[in-house]
């Protein structure tokens, strides 16, 4: 398993959901110093350091590697920052290429609530959710034939909240909006990894009514359930 974008504050949830289920992993990151500021020195034998626009460090971090994980986003309220369509079109295509070249057969990629809506008001910073879309395509295209499976999230407005403290929604058809925590995400994009629902779909999430939740997993059956609306 490859955590791509394992330093942001999406994935840095995944590797501590990751770690508490004992799945192997190995993270793609920018900065060493960042992530091992985050995971401790221990860390640093899993670590491959690079940029998802770099095709030779891109293949060096997914050498080996079954699956991917990826919580890459560009900044595009940053000028300084690549834009959108450097990262999350161009950079999450060539990264889902060269997996699948790797022999990677298992791609999540954590995308965005609204990525079907070209008017929505985040598409006046560089497109970003147009490019989102752009990117997804290509993972969706790349990891649906035999063998190969994908899970696309596309979360709400994220939170730096407490995960497991709310229900959630599920739903298909970019229909709906709504904020979710950060670790909630995480949760699911882990769980995505075995839930059968969530092979080769994709699918929006946001919270519902606070309450705490055990588990995540039950929330999966309301993909199965809006598929066969
Ligand atoms: N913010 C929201 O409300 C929201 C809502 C829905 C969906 N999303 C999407 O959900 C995902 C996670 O969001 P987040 O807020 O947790 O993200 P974040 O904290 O901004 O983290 C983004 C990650 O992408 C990495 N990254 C950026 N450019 C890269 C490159 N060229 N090569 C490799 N890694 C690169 C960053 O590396 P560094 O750690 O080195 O900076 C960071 O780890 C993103 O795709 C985001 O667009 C966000």
């Amino acid at each position: 398993m490859l955590v791509a974008g394992a330093t942001g504050r999406t994935g840095a949830e995944i590797v501590h959901r990751l770690s508490h289920y004992g799945i192997d992993f190995r993270l793609f990151v920018r900065s060493t110093k960042k992530a091992i500021t985050l995971f401790g020195a221990d860390a640093a034998g899993i670590l491959r350091v690079g940029s998802i626009q770099d095709e030779a460090e891109t293949r060096d971090a997914l050498h080996g590697i079954d699956a991917v994980i990826c919580a890459v986003g560009s900044n595009p309220a940053d000028p300084d920052s690549p834009p959108p369509s450097a990262i999350d079109r161009d950079g999450i295509q060539q990264l889902g290429v060269l997996a699948k070249e790797s022999g990677a057969k298992h791609f999540i990629l954590i995308s965005s609530l609204g990525a079907t809506k070209e008017d929505h008001p985040l598409n006046k910073y560089g497109k970003v959710l147009s490019m989102k879309l752009e990117g997804e395509n290509t993972i969706r295209t790349l990891f649906s034939s035999p063998e190969y499976s994908h899970t696309i999230l596309r979360p709400g407005g994220l939170l730096d909240t407490p995960p497991f403290r709310h229900s959630l929604v599920f739903s298909t058809g970019d229909t709906i909006t709504g904020s979710v925590s950060r670790g909630d995400a995480a949760e699911t994009a882990v769980l995505s990894l075995t839930q059968n629902e969530a092979r080769n779909t994709t699918f929006e999430l946001v919270q519902g009514d606070e309450e705490a939740q055990p588990s995540l997993s039950k929330f999966f059956s309301q993909i199965r359930q809006k598929k066969q609306i």
